[in-house]
């Protein structure tokens, strides 16, 4: 069976890969057929050190035995069983699990798919609430330029990078966007939260005013915006942004898809900062990355807001075929279990300096404009070849590969993320070799 799995047909032409040159790869494919902890092996048998935690999910290293028990003995007890107006006992249970361990007041458990179907379930639980308590002008989003949310309608609207948003139409009306707070001049070689650019966040002040506070439902931000190439909050920015928000009663999402689950040293990006928002979505370390879930956590008061008019009507309309698959909700119990039993919720914090000198080292590099970091995520920014942007970066990725590490590009920026069970030795690693190839990079 597995041999049948990992063999390369001879025809990769039926796939249209995500967010992929096809045609490029297709010519010189770049194959993973295995996995078991910090390592992917790859088609020719190499072990590649993952710096990335696969695509930022794979929190506990893979093929994790307490995940892979549970999702086998769950598939051969109960597959699938319906949640709407049906129930089964894992995904109760999962939920309660997911809402001990939650930010404070985050009481209760939407699940989805992924990260993209959590942030559209954020936003229209935001939209939703407020028209449930009678205030139903407040149909304004806000997110931020750079942010990535996802590639759903509602996701690409809030989002803000162009090359997601500028195929796809009008997208959701009634959205505006905060500038980016990054800044590269003032903060560049930041280490943890930059000094400078909280007022970055007095720009949504200004959206308020300019479209009135009575028509903003809520304002949706990564705290570590990650795919845009790692951009940390500057000190007192995210705290700036709650306090706006509670003086014109908007609601604040925080996008946890990343930053949840351990990556910043803390359960959840919510405790590193302390600034409680009212909506946390996340997914991918919600189950290791194993099987796609996402989960969104909402304050008691927007759950209960929710439970009102007659007992027999439902509250809410909207859910997914797979909201809390019993295969799924298995995958994040063994998940927790293993996070648990391993303390890895909060080693990224024990490893955190380690990696930030580490990374920081590479500072004088050729090419390198700036090196940021948080918890155990990382960023190093090249500067672009004249006329070729990203092409520098791409070519440290496909170098990286060929010396065994999986690292992650955009744009020209590099970013790291490994599993959180990465040893001192193993992030030495991936700093000699990146090293080593940042010296020789044209
Ligand atoms: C912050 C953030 N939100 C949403 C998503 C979308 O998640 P998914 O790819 O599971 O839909 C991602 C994915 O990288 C993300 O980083």
């Amino acid at each position: 069976m597995l041999d049948r799995l990992n063999k390369r047909p001879n025809d990769l032409s039926a796939f249209w890969m995500p967010f992929t040159a096809n045609r490029q790869f297709k010519e010189t494919p770049r194959m993973l057929v295995a996995a078991k902890d910090m390592h992917f092996t790859a088609e020719d048998g190499r072990k590649i050190m993952d710096g990335t935690a696969g695509l930022w999910c794979v929190n506990a290293g893979h093929c994790r035995p307490k995940i892979t028990e549970a999702i086998q003995q769950q598939a051969a007890e109960l597959d699938y069983a319906p949640a709407f107006q049906m129930g089964h006992p894992i995904a109760f249970e999962f939920a309660n699990r997911l809402a001990a361990m939650a930010p404070e007041g985050m009481d209760h458990v939407f699940f989805t798919n992924s990260g993209s179907e959590s942030v559209d379930t954020a936003l229209k639980i935001a939209l939703a609430y407020h028209r449930v308590k009678g205030d139903g002008s407040r149909f304004r989003l806000i997110g931020r330029e750079r942010g990535y949310h996802g590639v759903n309608f509602g996701g690409i609207s809030v989002g803000g990078i162009v090359a997601n948003r500028k195929m796809f139409g009008t997208l959701l009306t009634g959205v505006d966007h905060m500038p980016h707070t990054h800044d590269i001049k003032r903060n560049a070689f930041s280490r943890g939260q930059p000094e400078h650019g909280a007022e970055y966040a007095d720009e949504l002040e200004r959206i308020v005013t300019l479209h009135d506070p009575s028509t903003i439902a809520a304002v949706i931000v990564e705290p570590v915006a990650g795919s845009t190439g790692v951009l940390v909050p500057p000190k007192g920015y995210l705290e700036k942004l709650r306090a706006i928000c509670d003086k014109h009663g908007i609601l604040l999402i925080f996008d946890e898809v990343i930053t949840g689950f351990g990556r910043l040293g803390k359960p959840f990006a919510v405790d590193y900062f302390g600034v409680t928002p009212d909506i946390v979505l996340t997914a991918k370390g919600v189950t290791n990355g194993v099987v796609p879930m996402g989960a969104v956590f909402v304050k008691k008061e927007i759950y209960e807001a929710f439970m009102n008019g007659p007992e027999h009507m439902i509250e809410f309309f909207h859910g997914y075929t797979y909201s809390g698959n019993p295969v799924a909700a298995a995958a994040g119990l063994g998940t927790l279990d293993t996070y648990e039993e391993e303390g890895l919720l909060t080693r990224g914090g024990e490893l955190a300096q380690y990696w930030e000198d580490s990374l920081h080292a590479l500072k004088d590099l050729p090419h390198v404009i700036d090196v940021r970091n948080c918890g155990l995520v990382g960023a190093i920014e090249l500067e672009p070849i004249a006329g070729s942007p990203t092409k520098r970066a791409f070519s440290a990725f496909l170098k990286a590969f060929d010396e065994n590490l999986l690292i992650r590009t955009t744009g020209d920026i590099i970013a790291l993320s490994p599993p959180l069970i990465i040893s001192k030795a193993e992030i030495d690693r991936i700093f000699e070799t990146l090293g080593g190839i940042l010296k020789k990079l044209d």
